[in-house]
């Protein structure tokens, strides 16, 4: 079930059988010579998308812009910098959880996110915390290259040139989702390089063409298919674990 395409009676129907709600979340940045920019977001999406045709889960809309500072140095890079992504998580939780969601399960696509994903949560539990009350609502981000079998499917399809940023196994999926947007580039090396992340202009000066240890011409539409359908059957698990996760496990 989308979000955006329910009705609010239908969202009020969902909160009578689940409490729970899957929010894609991701970046909007440069992804190299052949990865989309909306490569970090739109994973997640196509994940969610996929899971919510064979499982009653609830999925937001996609978050789509995050912490990508580091990749301001190239064209298309939208970023919110650390202390607004946090508030701007901070009141997506909070309107969800207003409606009575209880389970908040982000579903990430940017590793650069992840860090300042745990900061917001932790904001919000401490604002209970000093309250003296309970949240009401529980949080939890999981990557989704970190869903059970993903890593290891990730593996066998790319033995090397898998890397970090602008990663075969990430452009696959857009391949396999929009066929009509494959790009095609020369690039070198063949493996690009790797190393430390910092501001953008030291970022673009390390790696020319946006690339970090990845050979993304290894993705193909069908290794993205494979992917896509085990991290969908992982996610369902996830999700419903915990939506079956006791709302407060310390009553009273
Ligand atoms: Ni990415």
């Amino acid at each position: 079930m989308l979000l955006h395409k329910s009705t609010w009676q239908e969202i009020e129907g969902y909160l009578g059988r689940s409490r729970t709600i899957v929010v894609p979340i991701g970046s909007n940045e440069q992804h190299g010579p052949t990865g989309l920019l909306g490569t970090d977001w739109m994973c997640p999406e196509i994940i969610a998308n996929e899971a919510q045709k064979s499982a009653d889960i609830l999925i937001a809309p996609t978050f789509n812009i995050g912490m990508a500072q580091h990749h301001l140095g190239f064209g298309g890079t939208i970023s919110l910098r650390p202390s607004t992504f946090m508030l701007a998580i901070g009141d997506w939780c909070r309107s969800l959880g207003a409606h009575g969601f209880t389970k908040l399960y982000f579903l990430n696509g940017h590793g650069g996110n992840h860090s300042t994903i745990e900061a917001a949560f932790s904001e919000l539990y401490a604002e209970a915390s000093f309250a003296g009350r309970p949240r009401g609502f529980s949080c939890k981000v999981r990557n989704w290259w970190e869903l059970r079998g993903v890593m290891s499917l990730v593996s066998r399809q790319f033995p090397s040139g898998h890397g970090s940023h602008a990663t075969p196994s990430e452009i696959a999926i857009t391949q396999w989702a929009y066929p009509d947007a494959i790009k095609s580039a020369n690039y070198a090396p063949r493996i690009a390089t790797s190393g430390p992340i910092r501001e953008a202009t030291d970022f673009r000066a390390r790696y020319a063409d946006g690339r970090m240890g990845s050979d993304p011409g290894l993705a193909t539409p069908e290794k993205g298919g494979e992917l896509v359908a085990a991290a969908v059957q992982a996610l369902i698990a996830e999700v419903q674990a915990f939506d079956a996760e006791p709302a407060s496990p310390y009553p009273g």
